[in-house]
């Protein structure tokens, strides 16, 4: 396990999903064990888009996490910087407007989302106060936030097994189910690097976002945090 892995300039985590690109989606549901689609389940309810609602999606990959909001009438904008993730998403969901933006200088103007929401992306974008910053900036006043992270265990006991599972038991199945296992010893140690609950909450709030509360889902190996733009 090197460090160096952490330090991925953002064109190289461009380009590491642009290499997990086509068996992306399916890695996840392996590796979370399922649980990835009862967690997009609790960010629709949590984001509640309602028809007509113009929702960003950001980091958005493939468009996956896309489908609740477009499902619930909303008009979301899937937008990433990796144009392997988008092409796949392209070529799955041929009539999401996916859309080729970096996080830290988003190509929309200001306060045009109703919602801006964010699944398992925020951790990989290199500045991520950039990034809160920017979702606040293309946010309308009274708008909302939702981010979907890995988080931290509060439960000690699970806390431990969790750990043993993304040290040793995550990268030989990533090795036998995806074509770049090199892209989960990134996702390992880029969870255990990541800020706890609180730690994220006060992130939020120092980008300028109101109101900012979490909920933990899965004994906090995922946590889902909220907030309003004042
Ligand atoms: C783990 S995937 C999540 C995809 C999707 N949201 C999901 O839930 O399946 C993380 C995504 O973040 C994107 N990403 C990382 N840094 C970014 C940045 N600075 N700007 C835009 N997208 C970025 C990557 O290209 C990748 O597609």
């Amino acid at each position: 396990m090197t460090r160096a892995s952490l330090d991925k300039q953002p064109h190289e985590v461009a380009a590491m999903f642009d290499d997990v690109a086509a068996k992306y989606d399916l890695t996840n549901d392996v590796l979370s064990l399922g649980q990835s689609r009862l967690w997009r389940k609790a960010v629709a309810r949590a984001v509640a888009a309602r028809p007509g609602e113009r929702v960003l999606d950001l980091a958005a990959g493939t468009g996956t996490s896309s489908l609740p909001f477009a499902a619930a009438g909303a008009y979301v904008v899937p937008c990433d910087f990796s144009l392997g993730m988008l092409r796949e998403g392209k070529r799955r969901h041929p009539r999401l407007p996916l859309t080729a933006g970096d996080a830290t200088r988003l190509p929309f103007a200001d306060g045009v989302f109703d919602a801006v929401t964010i699944s398992f992306g925020l951790r990989n974008i290199q500045d991520t106060q950039a990034a809160l910053r920017e979702l606040l900036r293309v946010t309308r006043p009274g708008g909302r936030i939702v981010i979907c992270e890995f988080s931290h265990p509060t439960w000690r006991p699970l806390r431990t097994v969790y750990t043993e599972y993304l040290m040793r038991a995550l990268p030989p199945v990533a090795t036998a189910v995806s074509s770049s296992p090199d892209a989960y010893v990134y996702l390992a140690e880029s969870i255990r690097a990541w800020p706890d609950q609180a730690g994220l909450a006060a992130r939020l709030g120092k980008a300028g976002w109101a109101k900012v509360a979490w909920r933990d889902l899965t004994g906090g190996i995922v946590a889902l945090h909220r907030g309003v733009k004042p």
